[in-house]
């Protein structure tokens, strides 16, 4: 394994691309591959058994492209499969998960809500997770698909249907202090909740500390990529997404504070 070789990252579709686009801030010089998996979309409602294959599929492709890491962009993927994965290829798979864990440690007492697909919230990883905080903390469950779809249908910039939606959820959510973005595609969706939500209400989400994460290990294998241009590649398994997917990741800068 040499450090020239890419990063492979994935997800359902196109919320990974708010992942990448971290890594790509934080590691300039690393070539990166993204695969969306759009054509499968949306894994939140799929079963275990169906995302595991999709992933399985997705990480053999990254192998045979010779891959130094690989990293799920997508908390429900990881969820249902990353001990699996990780078993099953030599090189390391970063997941993610939402980060309930740094919302709860701002302080004693916190009102959290996390949104995220129907299959994070129902899975045991989630389960175990919720049950190392929630006898000192108040944590609200809110299954947000729309979200997904939103992102997957180009249509971010109807303002009407991304506020009425955006409102249903807000109000699912209760009074809260933070809300835990559990959920690739709804990083898009930042901007926005700052603007509708009072600035006392912290959006949370994992993707910063992925990409740190990413080059941590890196650092630790020696596999930081200092001659690298900082290609991105790009793979969907619906062709005509990647349009869109360029277009996501060009937009990033005014998605995100
Ligand atoms: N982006 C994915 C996540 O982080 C899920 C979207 C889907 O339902 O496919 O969980």
């Amino acid at each position: 394994m040499h450090s020239e070789s890419p990063i492979g990252v994935f997800d359902s579709g196109l919320g990974g691309i708010s992942v990448l686009y971290e890594i790509h801030k934080l590691l300039p010089n690393e070539d990166l591959i993204y695969l969306g998996d759009s054509q499968y979309n949306p894994y939140g409602t799929k079963t275990k058994e169906q995302i595991t294959d999709r992933c399985i599929a997705i990480c053999d492709r990254f192998v045979e492209m010779g891959v130094k890491m690989i990293v799920i962009a997508c908390n429900t993927a990881t969820s249902a499969c990353v001990p699996l994965l990780r078993e099953r290829y030599d090189i390391d798979i970063i997941g993610m998960e939402p980060a309930l864990k740094v919302a709860c440690e701002r302080g004693a007492d916190r009102h959290v809500a996390v949104w995220a697909t129907d299959f994070t919230l129902k899975e045991k990883k989630f389960a175990a997770l919720m049950h190392r905080f929630d006898q000192e903390h108040s944590i609200e469950k809110v299954a947000c698909p729309t979200l997904v779809r939103i992102v997957e249908e180009d249509d971010l910039d109807n303002e009407a249907r991304v506020n009425e939606v955006l409102t249903g959820y807000i109000r699912q959510s209760g009074a809260v202090d933070s809300i835990v973005l559990g959920c690739t595609h709804f990083v898009f969706f930042k901007k926005r909740l700052e603007e509708m939500l009072p600035s006392s209400i912290e959006l949370i989400d994992g993707n910063f500390g992925t990409a740190r994460h990413v080059r941590e290990l890196l650092e630790q294998k020696h596999l930081i990529n200092e001659n690298g241009s900082g290609t991105i590649s790009w793979i969907n398994t619906l062709p005509e997404k990647i349009g869109l997917s360029k277009k996501l990741f060009s937009h990033m800068e005014d998605s995100i504070k």
